[in-house]
């Protein structure tokens, strides 16, 4: 375990959905909080709840992509990095690789040589996108299949390939995180991760519930404060720098079943066509074995609670409008 006294952290995508949790567990554990984040898809509102804190020093509203506002938050010496900046929507990575290249890898290469030249250790985000799919009811450990079948996938997959290189050649300490599709509340109703989110809106609303296809790919659905307990532990464990580790719930779910948990009312799910099947991961189910071990981390909330947890934040959210 490294030293967690006086620790000051570097969150890049700090303002948006995990980036937002990260921020908050963070404060809640006495670290100086760091914030890089240009608002592409992230909300300054998601950061409201922390203006007040003292140990927020610094949020930057800028590009990790412009090296100058990067520099300018490593002259604050940070003792570690949490790289989540991204651009994360698998769609829009079809339609435009070159913006998923650009962010999630030279991005990250601008990450990691600031990190390089100050020693940082480095949490970089990776996804579980990069698996190929699950057989029967084995679950996807470390050593599963890679299959990269969207550019997003492929520029995660290179940016971790880029961190595990500096871990090699430099002797940075960097883990890589792999955690699976990330729910909860203050995520977007709009993006392909946000499934949770976009039914349980639906819902609340009176709308239809559209699925994908036949609605049998399954997810193995995190909730974000388990993810962000496994991130937090994963940069405080020198066991884990040079590796890669997954976390999920360790149960799948499929997306019509999910459908159902959120909207009993069975009239209002409909199946519509994929837009793009062939970037779709039929099965994704977890094997999480390597973070009970090395971080003694295990998810803490069900399925069934992190849904209402969702449908609550939405409903507050609609009452404070
Ligand atoms: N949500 C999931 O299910 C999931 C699962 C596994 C991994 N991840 C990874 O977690 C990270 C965070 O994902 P999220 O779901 O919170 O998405 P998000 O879009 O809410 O967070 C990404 C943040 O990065 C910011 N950003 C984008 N481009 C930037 C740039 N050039 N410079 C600075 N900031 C920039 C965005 O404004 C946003 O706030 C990403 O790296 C993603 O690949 C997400």
């Amino acid at each position: 375990m490294v030293q967690k006294m006086g620790m000051k952290a570097l969150v890049t995508g700090g303002a948006g959905f995990i980036g937002r949790w990260l921020v908050k567990r963070l404060l809640d554990e006495g670290v100086e909080v760091f914030v890089i984040d240009n608002l592409e898809n992230g909300r300054e509102s998601n950061l409201d709840e922390f203006k007040s804190n003292p140990l927020l020093k610094k949020v930057v509203y800028d590009d990790v992509l412009n090296a100058k506002a990067l520099h300018s938050l490593f002259e604050f010496k940070p003792d570690v990095v949490y790289h989540l900046a991204a651009q994360i929507n698998v769609h829009e990575s079809l339609e435009n690789p070159k913006k998923a290249y650009d962010l999630n890898i030279t991005g990250t290469f601008n990450v990691l040589e600031e990190c390089r030249a100050l020693g940082s250790r480095v949490m970089l985000m990776g996804t579980c996108m990069v698996y190929d799919m699950a057989q029967s009811d084995k679950p996807i450990s470390e050593q599963h299949p890679l299959k990269p079948c969207s550019p997003y996938a492929a520029s995660k997959l290179s940016a971790e390939i880029l961190a595990e290189s500096y871990y090699h050649s430099y002797g940075l300490p960097v883990v890589i995180c792999r955690p699976f599709n990330t729910y909860g509340p203050y995520q977007k109703y709009n993006m392909e991760g946000g499934v949770v989110s976009i039914f349980a809106r639906k819902m609340l609303n009176g709308e239809d519930l559209l699925v994908y296809g036949d609605g049998k790919q399954t997810r193995d659905l995190l909730y974000v404060e388990d993810c962000t307990d496994f991130l937090y532990k994963a940069s405080l464990c020198e066991e884990a720098f040079g590796q890669v580790i997954n976390a999920g719930l360790g149960k799948d779910v499929a997306v019509i079943d999910l459908a159902r948990m959120v909207c009993p009312d069975e009239t209002r799910i409909k199946l519509v066509e994929h837009h793009h099947p062939q970037a779709e991961i039929i099965k994704l189910l977890c094997d999480y074995s390597k973070a009970k071990s090395i971080l003694g981390w295990e998810p803490k909330v069900s399925l069934e609670e992190g849904i209402e947890k969702v449908k609550l934040q939405i409903q507050d959210s609609c009452v404070s409008v």
